[in-house]
């Protein structure tokens, strides 16, 4: 079920279009070659008829214009993208090229697409970044989740099976494309998992998946079971689970991509794996409860994030902590007002079941601190109240440790998972105390709702440095925009790559 949609797609990278058997030609123009007239290398592709088109005032360059036209000599298909202003042109622009032109390409039935990138002039980004991009966008934009639909995309038009791109020096863009379609593959693998249901991607079976990309990435990976995350007192995710008839997973991978020696430290990344959040005997409103399938991205991100880090041979360990359940209302679900004793002997009352994210973090976080990691990031859609705060634009970030935030800007940035941090500062602390236990489960009505979850799981990561990452806000798509596609998103998995190859890079 892995990699449906993808597989066949290939970059591949040559020196000049005739180099390449493709069914057409598309290059990217800005705004400012057009008040330039520096239309000769795009004429001598498409003999003179782009001036003449350029010259009727036919297309003028804006971002995501794409002009269709045939050569009349060569009788060859070509495409004219806009890119919009050169002063302006950002690796996001980059990535929606991507989008544009393999989407544009797909519509005309091209199966073989060369994009010309002789005459691009890039002030702003180098040519790597931007390769990078553009192969993110443009393998990103061909997703669709398709498992359980009779007629696949691929059958309804023509599909879009390589794009060559064209440069003087190919050999230096070569890492580059490679790393875009590795990103956009394990993205696109992570959005096949968090859209499928929770009737098929039980916590069984993702426990089998991970197993089975374990063996393909060369993780190692061990699992708990139920009786064993009893008896180790993880009785925060035991009360998430009472109501299921699915037992939990407790995943703990392994990525060693440095020498394993006893000075040798590892990244723990952390990731709310709840197949599906009913919200327990604190039901939800039926009214998008659909939706709560994809309560597993932030599991499904980490789970991603290390097949890419050993895809791309990254030089850094990486421990992923994953706890997975459902969260169903049940005769022997946890009730509203049950008291547990935590894995780090903490007592929670938990006022509201639908606030389960937080109770398997807690439990996850405070076992991962017997790992020693260097650090541990958490990722989780935990809060609606994310939404409220930041609306679809950024990832809230919440953390004790200022050069951690720093370096997940800068991820933020490069991968447009922008993040937006949010404070946590100990007066939020008494939003969550309890009359009757150590703490409760919830804050208060209406009132910074995404900080109190992340107040909560503070106090089980004791001195370790820490980063929170509130992924509710971003996860979901209504339509297909550049390279978003309809459902989840597969949010996370970029930002996590992007952050460990900075990682890797500070070490
Ligand atoms: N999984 C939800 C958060 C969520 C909401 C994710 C919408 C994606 C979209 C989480 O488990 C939850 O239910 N949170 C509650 C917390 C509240 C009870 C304190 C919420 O946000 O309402
Ligand atoms: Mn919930
Ligand atoms: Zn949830």
């Amino acid at each position: 079920m892995i990699f449906v949609a993808v597989d066949e797609f290939e970059f591949i990278l040559r020196k000049s279009v005739d180099e390449t058997q493709c069914d057409a030609v598309a290059i990217g123009l800005f705004e400012e070659n057009l008040q330039r007239n520096e239309l000769e290398s795009a004429n001598a592709l498409s003999e003179e008829k782009l001036s003449k088109l350029v010259e009727k005032k036919e297309f003028a360059a804006k971002e995501g214009e794409v002009l269709t036209f045939y050569t009349s000599g060569k009788q060859q298909k070509f495409f004219a993208i806009g890119l919009g202003k050169e002063s302006a042109f950002s690796t996001e622009n980059a990535r929606k090229l991507g989008a544009i032109v393999s989407k544009a390409a797909r519509k005309a039935k091209v199966k073989k697409l060369a994009f010309s990138m002789l005459d691009l002039k890039l002030n702003l980004i180098s040519f790597e970044d931007f390769t990078r991009s553009f192969c993110e966008g443009a393998l990103l934009s061909q997703y669709k989740y398709s498992k359980y639909k009779a007629q696949k995309p691929e059958e309804e038009d023509a599909k879009l099976s390589q794009i060559a791109l064209i440069f003087e020096s190919p050999e230096k863009i070569e890492r580059s494309a490679f790393k875009g379609k590795i990103l956009a593959q394990m993205q696109n693998a992570a959005r096949d998992l968090d859209n499928s249901p929770g009737n098929d991607l039980t916590p069984i079976k993702f426990s089998e998946i991970a197993n089975e990309l374990s063996k393909k990435y060369n993780l190692n990976m061990t699992v708990f079971e139920k009786a064993e995350i009893e008896r180790m007192g993880m009785n925060g995710l035991i009360a998430v689970n009472k109501g299921s008839d699915l037992p939990p997973k407790l995943l703990v991978l392994r990525y060693f991509g440095k020498d394993i020696s006893p000075a040798s430290t590892a990244l723990a990344l952390v990731g709310k794996g709840v197949t599906f959040d009913a919200g327990g005997i604190s039901l939800k409103p039926s009214d998008g409860m659909e939706r709560m399938k994809g309560d597993k991205a932030g599991a499904v991100a980490v789970l991603m994030a290390l097949c890419a880090a050993s895809a791309l041979k990254l030089k850094i360990n990486v421990i992923g902590v994953l706890p997975i359940t459902e969260n169903m209302p049940d005769g022997k679900a946890t009730r509203p007002g049950d008291i547990v004793t935590m894995y780090n002997k903490k007592t929670v009352e938990i006022q509201n079941t639908d606030a389960e994210g937080r109770l398997i973090l807690a439990d996850a976080l405070a076992y991962t601190q017997t790992l020693k990691p260097s650090a541990i990031i958490d990722i989780a859609t935990l809060t609606g109240a994310c939404s409220v705060a930041l609306g679809a634009e950024a990832i809230a970030i919440m953390a004790n440790n200022s050069e951690l935030v720093q370096t997940f800007r800068e991820a933020g940035l490069d991968s447009f998972e922008r993040v937006w941090e949010l404070p946590m500062w100990k007066e939020y602390d008494d939003y969550i105390k309890s009359d009757v236990a150590d703490m409760k489960n919830i804050g208060r009505k209406g009132q910074a709702g995404t900080i109190a979850g992340a107040v909560f799981l503070r106090h089980f990561v004791g001195d370790f440095p820490w980063v929170h990452l509130d992924i509710a806000s971003v996860d979901w798509s209504d339509d297909d925009r550049y390279y978003k596609t309809k459902g989840s998103d597969g949010a996370g998995v970029r930002l996590l790559t992007y952050f460990l190859e900075k990682m890797e890079s500070k070490q």
